[in-house]
C-alpha cells in the first residue's frame, strides 16, 4: 500500500459559519450526504456555540438530527464549553472538539476567555468526553500569526498543544487562521510542536487568504503531516478574523495528493460537482482554482486525466 492521507471535511462548519445568509438545515444535510457520496469519510458538521455568537450554527442539533449513518464515516462538532458538550451528546455526537487559541486576544475575542481560561473549560470537557467514549480533538488557532498580536511563538503552540495532547485530545489541529503562513514557518511550528506532541497525532489546517495553504500542506506533508483539514469549495472564514478567507479547498488536496500518488479516498469529479453546488446556492463560483480549472473547457492538457490517482 502506498502512501494516504486523512482529509478531514471542516465546510460544512469553517465552511458555512460566517456566512450571511441563514441557510436552510436542509442544504446542509444535502452538503454533507454529497461529500460523504464523494468519499470524505471525516466531516465536521457544525458547532455547539452560542446563536447570538453563530448565528448561522444555531440549527446545530436539527443537523444531528438529520445526518444519515454511513459505515465509516465520522461526524464531528465543536463544543467550547461543557454547556456546548452537554448539548452535543443530546444530541447524539460520537466526536467533538474543543478549541483554543494561541493569541490572547484571539482567544477573548473568538470565544470570551483567556487561554489559561479556556484550557481549564477543557478539562472537564474532555474528561466527560473520554469517560463516555467520545473521541476528542483539540484546535489551536493562530498558529503562525495572529490578526491582533502579529506573530506568534511556535513554542507558545507547542505548550498549549501539549497541554491538551495530555487532557485527551487524540489529534491536534493547527490552525493557520488567517493564512499568514509560509513553508518555512509551518516547518518552524512543526518541528517545535513535534518536539512536545507526536507528529502523527497533528494535523494541518490552512486557510488559504493568502494563497498559500497547498505550499503549507506540501510543507508540512514533507514533515510527516498525514492529516488535512480541508473546505470544499474553499468556503469559509472566521466570523473573529477580520479579513479571513476559506480553508483550502478539498478539491485543490484532492488534486495535489492524486498527482503525487497519495491516496485520499476522494472522487475528485463528484467533489467537483458538489463544490459547484454547494457554490452556486450560495451564488458565486467555487474558490479553488481546481474546480474553476475543471469546470473550464481550456484548462486540462488533453494527455492528462485529472481524476485518476497517479
Ligand atoms: P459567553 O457569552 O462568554 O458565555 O460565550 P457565558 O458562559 O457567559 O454565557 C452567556 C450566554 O451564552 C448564556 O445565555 C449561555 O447559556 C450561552 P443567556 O443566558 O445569555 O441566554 N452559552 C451557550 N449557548 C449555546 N452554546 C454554548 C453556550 N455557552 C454559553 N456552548 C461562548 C462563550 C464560547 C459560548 C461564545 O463565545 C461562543 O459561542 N463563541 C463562538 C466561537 C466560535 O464558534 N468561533 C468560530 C469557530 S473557531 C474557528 O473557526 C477556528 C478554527 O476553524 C481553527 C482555525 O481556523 O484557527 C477551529
Ligand atoms: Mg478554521
Amino acid at each position: 500500500m502506498g502512501e494516504r492521507v486523512k482529509i478531514v471535511e471542516v465546510g460544512p462548519r469553517d465552511g458555512l459559519q460566517n456566512e450571511k445568509q441563514i441557510i436552510d438545515t436542509s442544504i446542509k444535510l444535502e452538503l454533507i450526504e454529497r461529500l460523504v457520496a464523494a468519499g470524505l469519510r471525516n466531516i465536521e458538521v457544525t458547532s455547539f456555540v452560542s446563536p447570538k455568537w453563530i448565528p448561522q450554527m444555531a440549527d446545530q442539533s436539527a443537523v444531528m438530527q438529520g445526518l444519515k449513518t454511513h459505515a465509516g464515516v465520522s461526524y464531528s462538532v465543536l463544543t467550547p464549553n461543557l454547556q456546548g458538550f452537554e448539548a452535543a451528546v443530546a444530541a447524539d455526537a460520537k466526536e467533538v472538539a474543543v478549541f483554543a487559541a494561541a493569541s490572547e486576544t484571539f482567544s477573548r475575542k473568538n470565544i470570551n476567555a483567556s487561554i489559561a481560561q479556556s484550557l481549564e473549560r477543557f478539562v472537564p470537557v474532555t474528561e466527560q468526553a473520554l469517560k463516555l467514549g467520545l473521541k476528542i480533538r483539540g484546535y489551536v488557532s493562530c498558529v503562525l500569526g495572529c490578526p491582533y498580536e502579529g506573530e506568534i511563538d511556535p513554542r507558545r503552540v507547542a505548550q498549549i498543544s501539549k497541554e491538551m495532547f495530555d487532557m485527551g485530545c487524540y489529534e491536534i489541529s493547527l490552525g493557520d487562521t488567517i493564512g499568514v503562513g509560509v513553508p518555512d514557518g509551518v516547518k518552524r511550528l512543526i518541528e517545535s510542536v513535534g518536539a512536545q506532541v507526536p507528529v502523527e497525532t497533528l494535523a494541518g489546517h490552512f486557510h488559504d487568504t493568502y494563497g498559500m495553504a497547498v505550499a503549507n500542506v506540501v510543507a508540512a506533508y514533507a514533515l510527516g503531516i498525514r492529516t488535512f483539514d480541508a473546505s470544499v469549495a474553499g468556503l469559509g472564514g472566521c466570523p473573529y478574523a477580520a479579513g479571513a478567507t476559506g480553508n483550502v479547498a478539498t478539491e485543490d488536496l484532492v488534486w495535489l495528493f492524486n498527482r503525487t500518488g497519495v491516496e485520499t479516498g476522494i472522487d475528485l469529479k463528484q467533489l467537483v460537482d458538489c463544490a459547484v453546488w454547494i457554490s452556486k446556492y450560495l451564488g458565486r463560483s467555487p474558490q479553488s482554482r481546481v474546480a474553476q480549472a475543471l469546470n473550464s473547457t481550456r484548462a486540462a492538457p488533453v494527455n492528462i486525466d485529472p481524476l485518476k490517482l497517479l
